[in-house]
């Protein structure tokens, strides 16, 4: 089974995490696989727009989390290929459409800060723990969230942990529309659609405007990485993964 789906219709390219049995969580290789999908767009003159979807119940659990401890043990890093996917969703010219349904968790939040149209089930749910993991919030998060929904509820959600539920997110301005399930994929399909089917040139310069300055996303990606991989390496955070996969076998 392709842990990472790539399909076109029409206009739209469909990028779709499809590991149901771990909640989507994203391994080293699956962020290859959807960087290598949205960046082939460029190539492609007639994809105006991506979608990002999960499978099954979810949309993201996050990094997985035997990758993090992989590279707690060893003294690692977070891993290029997530660093190098999210350099692809900054970098990426065609506006990205995000049906995101159960939960979103970690970089399954914090890379909607990069998608222009969210569209999200009423049952998701969004959080980033990464303070309780013992590491720090990345993607360029806490430059965009507390710019985007305000220093409060950004420290709520970024330092405190605590979630959001879909209403909660589309008040943040996190989410722009809120569906029922059985709605998620055909409403974020229509948006793609939509999108798609406007003038590329003038959605490209006004994405460009309102997106703002890349370098300052950049900087602040690249600071957040070197502080997130020195906490990675720490007894706390390795401790707090462990936990994790402890709590899953008691
Ligand atoms: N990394 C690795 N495995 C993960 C995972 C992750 N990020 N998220 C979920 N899984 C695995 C679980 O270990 C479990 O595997 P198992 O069936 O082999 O035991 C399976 O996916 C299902 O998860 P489970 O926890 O049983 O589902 P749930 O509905 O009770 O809870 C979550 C769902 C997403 C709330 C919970 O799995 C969770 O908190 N995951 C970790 C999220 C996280 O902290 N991500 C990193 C953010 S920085």
């Amino acid at each position: 089974m392709d842990l990472v789906t790539v399909t076109d219709d029409g206009p739209v390219r469909t990028v779709r995490m499809n590991r149901p049995d771990k909640k989507n969580a994203l391994t080293l290789a699956m962020y290859d696989a959807m960087a290598a999908g949205i960046a082939g767009v460029k190539h492609n003159p007639a994809l105006r727009s991506v979608l990002i979807a999960g499978s099954a119940q979810d949309f993201c659990s996050g990094n997985d989390i035997g990758d993090f401890i992989n590279a707690s043990v060893k003294g690692g890093t977070l891993g290029a290929p997530a660093i190098h996917f999210l350099d692809v969703l900054l970098h990426c010219d065609r506006p990205i459409v995000a049906a995101v349904q159960g939960h979103a968790v970690g970089i399954g939040t914090t890379m909607l800060f990069h998608c222009d149209y969210v569209v999200a089930s009423s049952e998701a749910s969004f959080s980033t723990p990464f303070v309780k993991l013992g590491v720090i919030p990345e993607a360029a998060s806490t430059l965009l969230a507390p710019r985007m929904m305000g220093y409060a509820r950004a420290f709520s959600l970024l330092v405190m942990g605590r979630p959001m539920n879909a209403v909660d997110a589309k008040e943040a301005g996190l989410v722009n529309m809120v569906v029922p399930p059985s709605e998620l994929e055909a409403e974020a399909m229509k948006a793609a659609r939509e999108i798609a089917a406007l003038p590329p040139h003038g959605v490209a310069a006004t994405r460009k405007l309102l997106r703002g300055s890349r370098d300052e996303v950049l900087a602040r990606m690249h600071e957040e990485f070197a502080l997130f991989q020195a906490r990675l390496r720490t007894d706390e955070a390795r401790h707090a993964f462990e936990a994790f996969l402890a709590r899953k076998k008691a």
